[in-house]
């Protein structure tokens, strides 16, 4: 890992990292907190006291995926990054969460960058995966120079393909994880009763080549009632759960329910 690089969020001068704080030749200056995270988001990027996700939806994730249950998908993400990628070029994690998948990309030679806009997250990253850069940011403003990276990782977070396209270099990639048909289908038909696959046809990205698509599904068991509900609390459908349900579900010493998540591997031919 090398020193971050980052460029100003207000006026896209470089920052120079000087004394725990990063700051431009405007004078824009940004302090490293205690954990080793930075805060790049100016008050007038932020539309929200606490944007981004909660801290109950941040701690149901890091609690759901500590236990594994998607360390398939990480693994098929590794995969294709060890087969295309230039492994000491920077990557970058957009909408990066509490980092799960963001330190699995760090080596000896590369840098590892992580933005989220939930400093809840960010935090626990930082804190966590010393080996990576973490920083509070919004993604429709990054604070990154053009076509600075090699590969960005977008997992379940907005797609901005003007941003992403600014900032990735020539021939680097892009790697997008949406859901696919039938993820999580189980625990949506306790939620509706006519629960639909997910619609997997809209390609959002044109102006990258599409390399590769594929689809890593495979079956959860699961054998408490706690993973059960952080499964549930990382859904847009959580909020429709009745207290009903809730209360079958924690109680559950077993359900099954399908992961199937639809990769998408970009390349920039520019
Ligand atoms: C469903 S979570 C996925 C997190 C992580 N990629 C994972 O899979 O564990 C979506 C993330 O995108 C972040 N996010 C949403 N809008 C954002 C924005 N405009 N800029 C940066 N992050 C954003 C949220 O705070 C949240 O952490
Ligand atoms: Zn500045």
């Amino acid at each position: 890992m090398f020193l971050a690089q980052y460029s100003c969020p207000i006026c896209q001068k470089v920052l120079s990292f000087i004394e725990k704080s990063y700051r431009c030749e405007n004078n824009h200056s940004f302090d490293q907190a205690k954990e080793g995270y930075v805060n790049l988001l100016p008050v007038q990027h932020k539309h929200s006291k606490d944007p981004g996700d909660n801290k109950a939806m941040v701690n149901a994730r890091r609690a759901f995926l500590d236990n594994g249950f998607y360390q398939p998908l990480a693994d098929e993400l590794q995969r294709l990054y060890q087969q295309y990628a230039d492994l000491a070029q920077p990557v970058f994690d957009a909408g990066c969460g509490e980092g799960f998948y963001t330190h699995q990309y760090a080596n000896n030679t590369n840098t590892v960058y992580g933005i989220d806009i939930a400093k809840n997250a960010v935090r626990i990253a930082a804190k966590k995966y010393k080996d990576c850069q973490f920083s509070v940011g919004t993604l429709s403003q990054l604070p990154f120079a053009d076509n600075f990276f090699a590969w960005i990782n977008s997992i379940y977070a907005p797609i901005l393909e003007k941003e992403f396209t600014r900032v990735l270099a020539s021939n680097g990639y892009l790697v997008t994880v949406t859901p696919a048909k039938n993820h999580l289908i189980e625990l949506k038909h306790l939620i509706y009763r006519d629960a639909k696959q997910h619609d997997t046809n809209k390609l959002p990205i044109e102006n990258l080549t599409l390399v590769e698509e594929k689809e890593v599904n495979y079956v959860m068991e699961f054998n408490k009632g706690t993973d059960i509900i952080n499964l549930l609390s990382m859904t847009p459908f959580a909020f429709k759960a009745t207290e009903k349900l809730l209360d079958d579900l924690k109680s559950r010493k077993s359900f099954t329910c399908q992961a199937d998540f639809l990769i998408r591997l970009y390349q920039n031919k520019t």
